[in-house]
């Protein structure tokens, strides 16, 4: 059954559409990685060089991106289509972005299924009374413990299931207008207990104050690829979410809310997380360690902190939650839209799919552990490199490109100003002709250099 002449789904509400497209912004990148990239790197001046990268690379190809889904009304691959015909070299930006989506939702899954056991283990009060050699201990044991963390990755990936199948109206947006708030609502708890706590101002000063020393190229580029990851571009989710926007919405605006909300959340996240680790006088750990690790250990030790630790792994796992359904959804439009798929069927066999794809990343720190299949590096390290540091930034290239260069007429003008003022359209244009790609195309030679590839 094909789907021609069905009427397209379409956002609600303005709010709800911010909502969701927040929901896909906002995610581990905020909670997790956006805080210890930022301490690694100098603090205030990482901050800075972060704002700027946002503001002339991730806002414009942001703007770019729900552009060309909102003018073709088609997920990523059939946007390019429907504007340059089945055998344009553009179509390589759809497909290039859907198999990022793809590749990223079954890592993600997997991820997001380790903040699910500690949701569990926070509830049923596993950290409390407990050394912290022990609680440190339990991410190891879990990630030696591959069908443990299949079993919370698959409840995960039926939970997106559960979402996307209902649709853009009755599941996405309906569930990031309960899942967001609740999100604001739990960061907000954890923000205040930061500040109220003795941690407060060392934390401030780790994120805040500049430290130019720290500050160096390899900064810059680590700010320019988190940029992209944060705001989820180059994984079709922002075209795809575009593609149901109404004609009239104003996309600066639009992008900017979006925009603000994600960097405001990775501040707060991070003043909330290091004020609480400086308030027991640890040291903040990089990477996994310091979500799994140092933070229930510090909530152990604090007054409150089981009730602490429960909302804060809530708080990573409804972030997840809201970010991989914009990932399934983006792949799930390909095969509603260019395959005449139903949705249930696309939904339940891409879901399916992220699981079985999901199963050697489960596995890639206990049974699959010696398999390096990228230079030294697990699967899951691989998956992470091929899609973080190649796909996204390529496929940010050719959407900056294809705007900027070769998209033709001013249907480009017209879909931007709707409500915006004089001086956007210009300015704009400048940056995605110019500015974005020429920064993207620096960050993809310096990482492949990286990367020995
Ligand atoms: N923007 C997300 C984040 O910051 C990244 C992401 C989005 C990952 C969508 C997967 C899916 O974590
Ligand atoms: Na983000």
């Amino acid at each position: 059954m094909k789907n021609i002449g069905m009427p397209r789904a379409q956002w609600a509400s303005r709010l709800g559409f911010i909502l969701a497209a927040a929901g896909s912004a906002v995610g581990l990148g905020n909670i997790w990685k956006f805080p210890y990239i930022t301490g690694n790197n100098g603090g205030g001046a990482f901050v800075l060089v972060y704002l700027g990268c946002i503001a002339i690379v991730g806002l414009p190809i942001m703007m770019a991106e729900l552009m060309i889904g909102r003018h073709t009304q088609r997920d990523a691959v059939g946007a390019f289509v429907q504007l340059e015909g089945k055998r344009s070299f553009w179509l390589s930006a759809g497909w290039v972005s859907v198999i990022a989506a793809f590749i990223i939702c079954s890592y993600y899954s997997v991820v997001a299924g380790w903040t699910l056991d500690y949701v569990y283990r926070a509830l049923i009060g596993s950290f409390s009374g407990e050394p912290a050699e022990a609680i440190e201990s339990m991410f190891g044991t879990l990630i030696a413990d591959g069908p443990r963390q299949l079993i919370w990755q698959a409840i995960f990936l039926l939970l997106c299931l559960g979402i996307v199948i209902g649709g853009v109206q009755k599941g996405i947006e309906r569930w990031s207008k309960i899942l967001m708030p609740i999100l604001f609502l739990l960061l907000g708890l954890l923000f205040i207990n930061g500040m109220l706590s003795k941690g407060a101002w060392e934390g401030f000063a780790f994120m805040f104050r500049p430290d130019f020393s720290k500050l160096s190229a390899g900064s810059v580029l680590e700010a320019l690829g988190h940029s992209f990851f944060t705001l989820s571009l180059g994984m079709a989710a922002m075209i795809t979410y575009g593609s149901y926007l109404n004609k009239t919405e104003d996309l600066l605006a639009a992008s900017l809310r979006v925009v603000i909300l994600d960097t405001l959340i990775a501040l707060m996240a991070g003043l909330a997380i290091f004020s609480v680790v400086f308030s027991v006088g640890m040291e903040p750990a990089a990477g996994p360690g310091l979500v799994f690790k140092t933070i229930p250990v510090v909530f152990s030790q604090i007054p409150g902190g089981a009730l602490l630790a429960i909302v804060f792994f809530l708080l990573l796992a409804f972030a997840a939650l809201t970010s991989n359904i914009s990932l399934l959804e983006a792949q799930v439009a390909y095969f509603i839209d260019e395959r005449g798929w139903s949705r249930k069927k696309a939904t339940v066999f891409l879901a399916g799919l992220a699981f079985v794809v999901g199963i050697p990343t489960a596995l890639s720190y206990n049974t699959l552990a010696d398999w390096e299949v990228i230079g030294e590096r697990n699967f899951f390290d691989s998956a992470d490199l091929i899609a973080s540091n190649y796909l996204l930034p390529i496929a940010g290239l050719l959407i900056a490109l294809y705007v900027g260069w070769f998209w033709s007429g001013s249907k480009e003008k017209e879909e931007l100003v709707a409500g915006g003022s004089g001086w956007v359209y210009p300015t704009w244009h400048f940056l995605i002709r110019y500015v974005s790609p020429l920064a993207v195309a620096v960050v993809l030679y310096f990482k492949a250099k990286e990367s020995g590839l």
